[in-house]
């Protein structure tokens, strides 16, 4: 392109002066033309980490389902943890824990259960759950489980629901005939709600019984997907819009040490084929929420999944903590590697590949033919950029790119916004032109203000930018609004800012290691932070082309941040408007460059005192309150004191 042919182009692009804001000095900003940005911007990132998977938004009921946990996982917990013996009404006998037949290699340890009186009401096991189940009434609960006789005798089995005080809610009996292991199944409905309802499976008769896999699961799951997920949970992020899931880490990705890592096949198939194991955040992963059930969410809800896999080293801090350090990053040894790699081009494969390919036809059993359409596929997670890091990387690059070159990789650049991991995974990524990479920072609401034009300054020829994980450090509404205004920065760098992502994403409540969060959780019920309002408040008012110069604001003043976007599908024009201030500010806003403005626009508004939050309690102190407004080709908004206001104005086309 010419220079003066340049010239012509930008300024029919520059259409109309805005006149600046009241309160600031107040500079002239042209118009832009617009300019293309990423259609994948907002989205999100699930980890199982504050109990976000088990006990969050996988729907199995009972913990410790297939009597894996043990002291790796923490040291006072084993096999049996989580269930209780009982003998009720005179009854006795034994339970021991047991290696020797199990259901599944993958899947060792199981109970035997030796009746030897069975009394008036049998002996059995009690599990409550991940601190008391919740039932419905009505609602149907399927219980299952694996069964083998280990005598001649049928034993009787009687499985129930019950209160804290022994109330029966629901109960069905069946005998377990079988010698081989054999899955039992039964629905359970309870006749009132509860919210510590434990599982009681009672042997009623005489003899000698292995039990394995016990598992309580709600009928209703979101989409009444098997194997599923809990409705309000996954409607939470359903609503969000998400454009993609990065799943299922973070450090849960790259696990406390090489025997910790996750690897994406040992969470599919069967649940009771699946390898269980130590969860790095200090408890157990059943993979019950495989990378299966991962793609099938996503697919549910229309976001493109992001599967993060190993660089094939663990985490720096194994054997530690994040915050203590520990025995160092591991890397897999190199006569490994090829298998290694294989594993990687085995997941697209498995995502992508005709029904007629070795892990397509896999996925295909699992019940999903038709591909899952994977795009994009991450290699490590904030590892330390040493040499075992790179020589592995690279391989694990070039073999993805070889074979499957239309799947975007994405790198990793360590955990922080700068430093010595930053900058050598900048220059390596460089280097080896990884289309994008993946940073990661957690800071206070005032790094987040000056740093508004971080990506102004990126080199556009460079690898783009997947900001993973980012938050400022608590939940009140000064830190979601200060998230506002960098969301902002990243909309109007969305040219080379390709995703961005909040982290963590679920906490439950008494186990939340890692806050801040986006949503709080119990067992029956959530509540929303002012952290999640601002990110779906942006997530579903996405655009594909930037505007710079629609809202006027003086650029020095990072006390407001603001952004216009198109949505070039529905022609809505998007204004984003954040105020930081405790008092509120009047913008001033040209719509010049679009045609066809409709009058009435949406009007959505989060604001409130600074140091407000939600909590179980008070879930609704901070939520965005929704209006319409009027608008013209010149129009004022006054935003609230430490407000985002969000502006959706239909064009017609
Ligand atoms: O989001 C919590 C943790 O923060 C992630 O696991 C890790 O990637 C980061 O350090």
């Amino acid at each position: 392109m010419t220079g003066s042919y340049r010239r012509v182009l930008l300024l029919a692009g520059y259409i109309c002066i805005a006149i600046v804001t009241s309160a600031q000095v107040q500079k002239q900003q042209p118009i832009s033309a617009g300019k293309k940005i990423s259609a994948d911007l907002f989205g999100l990132f699930f980890e199982d980490i504050n109990y976000a998977a088990d006990g969050g938004l996988y729907a199995e009921l009972v913990q410790n389902r297939s009597f894996e946990y043990s002291p790796t996982d923490r040291r006072e917990w084993n096999p049996f943890s989580y269930w209780e013996y009982i003998t009720p009404g005179f009854s006795y006998g034994s339970v021991q824990v047991e290696t020797t037949s199990p259901v599944h290699p993958n899947n060792p340890h199981y109970i035997v259960l030796n009746i030897e009186h069975a009394g008036d009401a049998g002996v059995g096991i009690r599990n409550p759950g991940f601190d008391g189940m919740v039932v419905k009434a009505g609602d149907v609960y399927t219980l299952s489980l694996f069964a083998r006789s280990l005598t001649d005798i049928p034993v009787s089995l009687a499985v129930s629901l019950q209160t804290p005080k022994g109330k029966i809610l629901a109960e069905q009996k069946f005998s377990t005939p079988s010698k081989e292991w054999k899955k039992y199944t039964a629905s359970l409905v309870p006749s009132i709600y509860s919210d510590s309802a434990s599982l009681v499976i009672l042997a009623t008769t005489k003899g000698k019984l292995a039990i394995d896999v016990v598992s309580l699961f709600p009928e209703k799951t979101f989409m009444n997907r098997q194997n599923g997920l809990r409705p309000d949970m996954a409607q939470a992020l359903a609503d969000m819009k998400p454009k993609f899931i990065r799943f299922p880490g973070g450090c849960l990705v790259h696990g406390d040490g090489l025997g910790n890592m996750y690897r994406w096949k040992n969470s599919i198939g069967p649940v009771e084929q699946r390898i269980e194991q130590k969860n790095i955040w200090g408890y157990h992963q059943t993979a019950g929420l495989g990378y299966f059930e991962y793609f099938q969410f996503c697919e549910d809800i229309g976001a493109k999944p992001l599967p993060v896999l190993p660089a094939a080293v663990s985490c720096q801090n194994s054997g530690g903590t994040w915050r203590i350090g520990g025995t160092g990053q591991k890397a897999i040894p190199m006569e490994e590697m090829s298998d290694y790699i294989q594993e990687v081009l085995d997941l697209i494969e498995w995502a992508n590949g005709p029904v007629t390919s070795t892990w397509g036809a896999i996925r295909a059993a699992a019940g999903h033919p038709a591909p899952f359409n994977l795009e994009y596929i991450g290699i490590g997670n904030e590892d330390k950029i040493t040499p075992e890091f790179e020589q592995r990387f690279k391989m694990i690059y070039d073999a993805v790119r070889e074979k499957y070159p239309a799947v975007t990789v994405i790198g990793t650049v360590g955990p922080f916004p700068e430093g010595d991991d930053f900058s050598r995974g900048w220059v390596y990524a460089r280097h080896l032109a990884v289309p994008v990479v993946d940073e990661h920072y957690y800071k206070n609401p005032e790094w987040f203000m000056s740093n508004l034009d971080r990506y102004d300054t990126y080199n556009r020829n460079q690898p783009q930018v997947y900001l993973g994980e980012y938050a400022s450090w608590d939940n009140k509404l000064k830190n979601a609004i200060a998230e506002a205004a960098y969301m902002t920065s990243l909309e109007r760098n969305g040219d080379v800012v390709r995703m961005a992502s909040y982290a963590p994403l679920f906490a439950k409540k008494n186990h939340t290691q890692w806050k801040p969060d986006m949503i709080f959780f119990d067992n029956s019920t959530l509540y929303f932070t002012p952290n999640y309002y601002v990110q779906k408040m942006f997530s579903i008012n996405q655009g594909n082309v930037y505007f710079d110069g629609v809202v006027s604001k003086n650029q020095n003043d990072t006390t407001l941040a603001t952004s216009c976007v198109q949505d070039s599908k529905t022609g809505d024009v998007i204004l984003k408007l954040v105020n930081t201030n405790r008092e509120s500010k009047v913008m001033k806003i040209s719509l010049a460059n679009f045609k066809g403005i409709s009058p009435t626009a949406g009007l959505t508004i989060l604001s409130g005192d600074a140091d407000a939050e939600n909590s179980f309690e008070h879930p609704q102190n901070i939520v965005p309150v929704q209006t319409s407004i009027k608008v013209s080709r010149n129009f004022e908004h006054t935003a609230p004191p430490m407000s985002l206001s969000i502006i959706r104005i239909k064009t017609k086309r």
